[in-house]
């Protein structure tokens, strides 16, 4: 497919304040600051009718599967006579910009749901108003957290259904619609952020954006986070209880999008239009939250400063505390409200389902002269695959001490058997025979180190 990119540059001009829409149920939704002319914000415009956005909820639950049921809390009696049941949690899900949420990642995340919970899944659809201009769709999501808002109050109204019980899960822009549903009810149990969308949110005030206020707990993962000089789809500063940033957060590995660099005078230039520049990267996050269903122990976050600082193994291996789980187990990490403002880092792999458990092999070769050569570690899963990894090449000496961070793609809990690959003809009579070496694995999720039974494998 070809991607053809279009690049809509809007200079920002003054505002005129003051304006006003009013709709039915929902109440009045103006231009005034916060909502436009504030810092990072300088845009104008009202959100469309909720009528000319056709917004639908779609429900999907055990008993559909795919048959899934449209109701309406404009008329409860399609949710009284749906599969909808109060006794159940529920989740809702929130595409963003010229998404829909009909098929696709939205429809394919509520049914993976359904195979480990029984609940009840929601489906957002709003691609009426997702689908001009970027701007647009920025003032659109004021309605449509309106509309969220309003059938979570017809849930409270009709079933006494708590809020407690509600999850929101937005992407994008549907990351903030999210946010405003928040900040209109008190009490939703959990808010999960996936890539907020950056332009006209970043370093706005809270009310404008998600923020932590919005839910008990509000989790964010950072795919394409806009972060100079580098620009992207997605907000680089925190906004949750748990902000995540895999691979730094600004480009995933696996996604050969281009992402154009600008000048700081451009920052406030935003790109936008029907094709999304960076959109792999962006839709990174529904994907990882995805793959985090299955593989829940693959998502590590690891408590640091700056990705190059977690790059280096500063924050290695997790503290007493433990690390949170990226994605939908976030929820499962005890001091999760502990602090707001601090960065949990990791890295995935290329593809999917992305999930790497973090080790950190210590290797000191004792009994080698100075010479050129390669040492690499295979790790053999349950199921006879393998993912190998380098350790050390080039110039190895005696007494040296190698250690090095691996993301490796096989979950030790399945791992077989780990092995050595060394060039034959350096190493045979040195390691095999004298066996003087350290060779130690240590695992980040406990911190607990082992000294594997290594079998050992030469190069030929
Ligand atoms: C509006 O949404 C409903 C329910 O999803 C659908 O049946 C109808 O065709 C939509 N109308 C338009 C104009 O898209
Ligand atoms: C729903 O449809 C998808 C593809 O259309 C299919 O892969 C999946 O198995 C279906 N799920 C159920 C529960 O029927
Ligand atoms: C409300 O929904 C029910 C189906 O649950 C339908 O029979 C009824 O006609 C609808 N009422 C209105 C006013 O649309
Ligand atoms: C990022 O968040 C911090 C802490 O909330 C705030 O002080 C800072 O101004 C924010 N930066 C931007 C660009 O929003
Ligand atoms: C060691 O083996 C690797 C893999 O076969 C090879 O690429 C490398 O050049 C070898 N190094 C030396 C010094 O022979
Ligand atoms: C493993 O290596 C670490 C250094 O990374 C060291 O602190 C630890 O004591 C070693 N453990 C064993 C069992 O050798």
């Amino acid at each position: 497919m070809v991607i053809g990119i279009w690049i809509i540059a809007f200079y920002l001009l003054g505002t005129v304040a003051g304006k006003e829409v009013c709709y039915h149920r929902l109440g009045c939704f103006t231009d005034d600051p916060p909502w436009s002319g504030v810092p990072g914000r300088l845009l104008t415009g009202l959100p469309d009718s909720p009528e000319h956005m056709n917004i639908s909820f779609t429900l999907y639950t055990r008993e559909t599967g795919n048959n899934s049921q449209v109701i309406s809390a404009i008329n409860s009696s399609t949710i009284q006579n749906s599969h909808f049941s109060s006794r159940r949690k529920t989740s809702f899900i929130i595409h963003g910009f010229g998404s829909t949420g009909k098929k696709g990642w939205v429809v394919e995340m509520c049914l993976l749901l359904l195979e480990v919970e029984n609940i009840n899944c929601i489906a957002v659809d709003w691609h009426e108003g997702a689908k001009g201009t970027y701007v647009s769709a920025v003032n659109n999501i004021r309605v449509i957290g309106a509309e969220v808002a309003y059938f979570i109050k017809t849930l409270q109204k009709i079933f006494r259904y708590s809020p407690r019980e509600i999850h929101l899960i937005g992407h994008s822009l549907g990351a903030h619609t999210a946010g405003e549903a928040g900040r209109r009810i008190q009490g939703i149990r959990r808010i999960t952020g996936l890539d907020p969308a950056g332009p006209y949110f970043e370093g706005t005030p809270p009310e404008v954006r998600l923020d932590p206020s919005d839910a008990d707990f509000v989790d964010v993962i950072h795919s394409n986070a806009a972060h100079f000089p580098a620009i992207g789809l997605g907000m680089y500063n925190t906004t949750g209880h748990l902000d995540f940033y895999p691979n730094g957060g600004t480009v995933m590995p696996g996604c050969t999008d281009f992402i154009p660099e600008m000048k700081q005078s451009d920052f406030e230039v935003i790109i936008a239009d029907a094709t999304i520049v960076g959109g792999c990267h962006h839709s990174r996050s529904h994907e990882f939250y995805f793959e985090s269903i299955l593989y829940p122990t693959g998502y590590l976050g690891y408590p640091c400063e700056t990705y190059k600082s977690f790059e280096s193994g500063d924050c290695f291996p997790c503290s007493q505390e433990g690390c949170p789980m990226m994605g939908h187990y976030a929820d499962r990490f005890p001091a999760k409200l502990k602090r707001v403002n601090q960065k949990y880092f990791l890295n995935t792999a290329a593809d999917p389902p992305f999930a790497t458990w973090r080790q950190k092999v210590f290797i000191k070769l004792s009994g080698v002269k100075k010479m050129r050569g390669d040492i690499n570690l295979v790790f053999h899963d349950t199921e006879g695959n393998t993912k190998e990894y380098e350790i050390a090449s080039g110039v190895l000496s005696q007494d040296q001490v190698y250690t090095k961070y691996l993301d490796v793609e096989i979950n030790p809990q399945n791992t077989k058997k780990i092995e050595f690959l060394w060039n034959k003809t350096i190493f045979t009579l040195l390691w095999a025979r004298l066996g003087a070496e350290t060779v130690n694995i240590t695992h980040g999720e406990d911190g607990h180190s082992l000294i594997p039974r290594c079998i050992t494998r030469s190069i030929v």
